[in-house]
């Protein structure tokens, strides 16, 4: 189930080096939305025409508000042009997208976020923890010193940090951590660049862990209909011979074993 809404901005503010943190009031797409979800938000200006695909960060239901947090990709870009909106502002949305995470009670979870991977994590992270829904630990993998969100994944579960520089926790690779700390678990959830999903699935593999993945591939109408965002299956649809999967209707969370990675 999904609405396109006009939401309002309620506030913006910078989270470090062209990150921006976005709330929105937007109370039917925060009634419906799901731990993993994304919404489509579209640019003012007339001559840029798609959508760019947010994930949600966080959702109030009962404030009917939702959270972006976001990475302004360069000059002249719609996530710059949302980055000067102000309170008070408009932007039209469609969503809740994709079928978001869904978490095996009782299954001890890690929660892997990599780069503009970690916003999603954090509204998982405090929905396993308000629903108790299984023990989980937080690997947060940074480029450099410039941390976001990170005080707030403290606050919901013990965290553990990488960086590619070691300027905070262990340098190296989000494994490179879960390897430092000794952390243990039987189900990966994960959003981040490609190398680290592949590595995640991987290191499932060899351990016997189930690993949840969820991809960011260019997206066109955000609802299924263009083929724009399809990535590959591993094994061929029974009916249509199709080894396609779009990572916007069908994902964005998979199975790592489902898709080549
Ligand atoms: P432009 O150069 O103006 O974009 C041109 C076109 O290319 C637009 O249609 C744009 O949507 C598309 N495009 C460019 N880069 C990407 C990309 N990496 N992925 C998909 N489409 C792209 N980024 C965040 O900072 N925070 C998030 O929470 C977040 N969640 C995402 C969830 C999903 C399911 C997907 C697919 C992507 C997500 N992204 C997220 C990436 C974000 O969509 C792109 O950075 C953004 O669309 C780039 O738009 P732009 O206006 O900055 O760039
Ligand atoms: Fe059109 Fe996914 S973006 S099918």
């Amino acid at each position: 189930q999904k609405t396109e809404e006009m939401a309002t901005v309620l506030e913006q503010q910078a989270l470090g080096s062209n990150i921006f943190d976005l709330k929105l009031k937007a109370p039917q797409i925060a009634k419906l939305a799901k731990a993993g979800q994304f919404v489509s938000v579209y640019p003012n200006r007339a001559d840029k025409l798609l959508p760019r695909p947010i994930s949600l960060c966080g959702f109030d239901p009962k404030e009917g508000s939702l959270r972006l947090v976001y990475r302004v990709t360069g000059e002249h870009t719609g996530t710059e042009e949302f980055s000067r909106l102000q309170a008070g502002d408009t932007i039209r949305l469609l969503g809740p997208l994709g079928n978001g995470f869904t978490v095996e009670p009782g299954k001890k979870a890690i929660l892997v976020g990599g780069g503009i991977g970690v916003p999603p994590m954090l509204e998982l992270a405090k929905q396993i923890k308000a629903q108790q829904l299984c023990e989980q630990t937080i690997v947060m993998g940074y480029r450099d010193a410039n941390t976001f969100l990170l005080d707030e994944f403290e606050q919901v579960a013990t965290t553990v940090v990488s960086s590619d520089d070691g300027a905070v926790g262990t340098k190296g690779t989000a494994i490179d951590a879960i390897l430092a700390n000794h952390v243990t678990g039987d189900v990966i959830y994960a959003c981040g660049p490609k190398p680290m999903l592949r590595a995640l699935r991987d290191y499932a593999r060899a351990k016997g862990m189930r690993c949840f993945v969820s991809m960011e591939e260019r997206m066109a109408c955000g609802i299924g209909a263009c083929l724009a965002c399809v990535c590959q299956s591993t094994h061929e649809d029974g009916h249509s011979n199709v080894k396609n999967k779009r990572v916007c209707a069908d994902g964005p969370v998979f199975d790592a074993e489902e898709i080549e990675l």
